[in-house]
């Protein structure tokens, strides 16, 4: 029996570290499509694709072939055959992707692949729009999220960590910028579907989060098997 779990929520809501480990805990699989965007957002900067041009950036997406494979459950991300799982993490890629991830072309090529993975398997799946648009009929849908504040605080950490130098206002402002493409685009906007449970983790630790997204699943999950049987 397939059960997918849908994740959706803005930049730096804790969702892919969450989604990990709900996925451990359930012994399924993490698709991470913001990696996916991540890619084709590194291919439109490998290629000097001018960020404003939408035309330009749908066509030339054309050419990018996005595909997934897991290694020991950790999702690979392949771009024209290359991993390039190492490049995706930066501020100038996830930037770009958040500006790329508005032309309709872009999501149409990843749509599929989305789909196609969480039909053969069950999948907890994170991004924008999975809720909405790509597993509609998700078992569970969650929409996470947390303050401006509170979202710039933890990628600062992140970013601290890995020895990269940073401001934290700066990077405040950069998350709101990306809320503001990722909620107002035509295309898919970022908002909470409306059968999705709404956690805000602002004032939560990583454990509390998995812990309340377990016993959504698990009430979830549990009222539809009891009401198969009757
Ligand atoms: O979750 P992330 O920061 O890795 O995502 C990078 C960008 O990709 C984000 O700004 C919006 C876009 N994205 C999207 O539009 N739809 C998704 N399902 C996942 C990500």
């Amino acid at each position: 029996m397939i059960h997918n779990i849908a994740i959706d929520g803005p930049a730096g809501a804790g969702k892919s570290t969450i989604a990990k480990k709900v996925a451990k805990d359930l012994s399924c699989i993490y698709v991470d499509t913001g990696a996916m965007y991540r890619a084709m957002a590194l291919y439109l900067i490998r290629q000097n694709v001018n960020r404003n041009d939408t035309v330009e950036i749908g066509t030339v997406c054309q050419n990018a072939d996005i595909s997934i494979e897991y290694q020991n459950g950790v999702q690979i991300v392949l771009l024209n055959g290359e991993n390039v799982n190492d490049y995706l993490r930066t501020e100038e890629v996830g930037n770009m992707a958040s500006v790329s991830s508005a032309v309709p072309e872009v999501r149409q090529k990843l749509l599929d692949l989305q789909r196609k993975l969480a039909a053969s398997m069950s999948v907890v799946m994170d991004g924008r729009d999975i809720g909405t648009t790509i597993l509609p009929d998700a078992e569970v849908k969650i929409y996470l999220t947390a303050s401006s504040l509170t979202r710039a605080k933890r990628r600062f950490l992140e970013l601290q960590e890995k020895g990269t130098d940073c401001e934290l206002s700066e990077i405040q402002k950069d998350i709101e910028e990306r809320d503001q493409r990722d909620m107002n685009r035509t295309v898919s906007p970022l908002k909470q579907a409306e059968d999705a449970v709404l956690v805000d983790s602002s004032d939560m630790t990583v454990d509390q989060v998995v812990a309340r997204i377990l016993e959504i699943y698990h009430s979830k999950i549990a009222d539809g098997e009891t009401a198969d049987e009757n």
